[in-house]
């Protein structure tokens, strides 16, 4: 089975842009988890555009199912992580002026400091996921620094779906067939939609969970977040 974690910084995003709490974040987590969704995702950035910090405790008492925390490990995320105790961490390499995540990390480069911050977390009994691109070497230098899992960054899949969707899986299903070879866990996430799901659930041996944001919430403005929640739970079936 796949898990479907939702992603939520859009609905935070729509709620900062006023300063209230309209839409309210934590109905829709609430609601979320009542249509079904396996996991909560939230990626607190360090300019809280979306998730502000004061939101982590919130949704920390509140989520029933899988609450999984995003981000760079600076020692102010390290802090946020371990004070909220997510049921899981993604490590993202991304930039505090970055828009949105969009490589993984060179696990074989940042071995030493990777190797430190997931013996923290897991100290801590939080499972750790490494953001990484679809390459066996950095797949297996996720295992070496002792992450759990991996997630597999799915942008470039989604980018080229439409041109050639059999081109565009292939290194997913290497990456994963080389993460099921040596034992770490497969999430995967970014782009992902009702189009490109399906084909990509079906590439990879073993995903153990997605997590969908920008398109799952975009979509629940045209079908509603109950009937959005039933399609993207379909594809996974
Ligand atoms: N995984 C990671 C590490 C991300 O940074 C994001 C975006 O915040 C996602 C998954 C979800 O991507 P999307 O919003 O495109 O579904």
């Amino acid at each position: 089975m796949t898990r479907l974690s939702i992603n939520l910084n859009k609905v935070a995003l729509i709620r900062n842009a006023r300063g209230g709490n309209l839409p309210n974040l934590e109905q829709v987590a609430i609601d979320c988890e009542k249509f079904g969704a396996q996991g909560i995702t939230v990626h607190p950035r360090p300019d809280e555009r979306h998730i502000t910090f004061a939101d982590l405790p919130k949704l920390k008492a509140l989520v029933q199912t899988e609450f999984n925390i995003e981000g760079n490990p600076t020692p102010h995320f390290m802090d946020l992580v371990l004070k909220n105790k997510p049921h899981q961490c993604t490590l993202v390499p991304d930039d505090p002026s970055q828009l949105t995540s969009d490589h993984g990390w060179n696990t074989i480069e940042h071995e030493a400091f990777l190797t430190e911050i997931v013996s923290e977390l897991k100290a801590a009994g939080i499972r750790t996921s490494l953001f990484v691109d679809p390459e066996g070497k950095m797949v297996e230098g996720a295992k070496k620094v002792g992450a759990d899992r991996i997630e597999l960054y799915t942008g470039d899949y989604a980018h080229d779906f439409s041109k050639d969707k059999y081109t565009a899986v292939k290194p997913f299903t290497e990456a994963a067939l080389v993460a099921n070879q040596i034992g770490i866990g497969i999430n995967a996430g970014h782009d992902l939609n009702l189009d490109n799901l399906k084909f990509f659930k079906e590439n990879i041996p073993n995903l153990l969970e997605v997590s969908i944001g920008q398109a799952l919430i975009s979509d629940a403005l045209y079908y509603g977040l109950y009937n959005t929640v039933q399609l993207y739970l379909r594809e996974l079936r």
